[in-house]
């Protein structure tokens, strides 16, 4: 097998050169040849979409994305197939894995939690895989901060409050103090900000926050395994929130969200149904 490293740099080098003709033959929802890498969603098996399922379903071998993917969709939609956790395992072990029960002919998926495309990891297992010859293509899911926001009842652009949103992590192991922007979206007012890989970092991201002089008094709301039966909401503040996180005892699996638009108070009605009876119907509705 090439060195999972060598055929990262190679795959990347040829696609800044020249784009993949799939990408023009396909949309997401197709089935495509070779291994799906499916966003199992956040947790709920029903948050999985149609064509992920139907591909989870005929699999011989899944690869998944361990504790962040729940159980219950494993055992209710795949309970023949072969399942592995990639969680402990590299690409030197994963690559050869998936790459010869494909050669063996089996039906071979990797299932990552919420949507593969955010902190998922999946561009480089699938060009070291394509480097061995073995096609692969993305299936989307739904993120963390989307079944977030539906528990809160809340959007997360939301008129007059928040025009944007950001999908962030905090410093730590992958990130410098310096790739750290997470005091930029909370300075610009009308961003949500949704952190992702930062529950044990709650208290440190907020202590931070306090110290660059940001409002003690924005809300924050860290929902803990969003869809999952054990579901928790914990609300508070810049100032607050560390503690409170940290009672609970929560470490992982949680997204914190700061901003105004997390209470869904304070919006003002959209232009897009203001007056639309009178404006006729030329207009985009999305
Ligand atoms: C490696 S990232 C994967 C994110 C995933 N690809 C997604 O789109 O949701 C893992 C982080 O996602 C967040 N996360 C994943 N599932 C979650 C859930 N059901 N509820 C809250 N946060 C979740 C947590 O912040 C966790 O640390």
């Amino acid at each position: 097998m090439t060195d999972p490293q060598d055929a990262i740099d190679a795959e990347g080098d040829a696609r800044a050169t020249e784009r993949d003709p799939r990408i023009r033959e396909h949309n997401a929802g197709d089935q495509q040849e070779g291994v799906p890498f499916i966003g199992a969603g956040p947790g709920d098996p029903k948050l999985l979409t149609v064509a992920g399922k139907e591909l989870v379903e005929a699999a011989d071998l899944v690869v998944h994305a361990g504790s962040l993917v729940n159980s219950e969709l494993l055992e209710e939609y795949c309970a023949d197939a072969e399942t592995v956790s990639s969680i402990g395992k590299d690409l030197e072990e994963l690559i050869p894995l998936m790459r010869d029960a494909y050669r063996d002919g089996e039906n071979v998926v990797r299932l990552h939690s919420g949507d593969p495309a955010i902190y998922g990891a999946a561009l480089e297992q699938m060009d070291a895989l394509e480097h061995e010859g073995v096609p692969t293509y993305f299936v989307p899911g739904v993120t963390a901060a989307f079944a977030a926001s539906a528990t809160l009842r809340t959007q997360l652009t939301l008129n007059e409050v928040s025009n944007h949103v950001a999908f962030t992590r905090p410093q730590g192991k992958t990130l410098d103090a310096e790739e750290d922007h997470i005091g930029e979206f909370v300075e610009m007012g009308d961003v949500t900000t949704c952190i992702y890989l930062g529950t044990h970092a709650v208290a440190d991201t907020m202590d931070r926050l306090l110290e660059d002089g940001h409002d003690p008094e924005t809300p924050v709301t860290v929902v803990y395994h969003a869809s999952w039966p054990d579901e928790d909401i914990i609300e508070g503040t810049i100032e607050t929130i560390g503690e409170k996180v940290e009672d609970a005892g929560y470490r992982a699996s949680a997204l914190v969200l700061i901003g105004e638009a997390v209470t869904g108070a304070g919006y003002e009605r959209s232009y897009l149904y203001d007056g639309w009876a009178n404006r006729g119907s030329g207009e985009a509705d999305d």
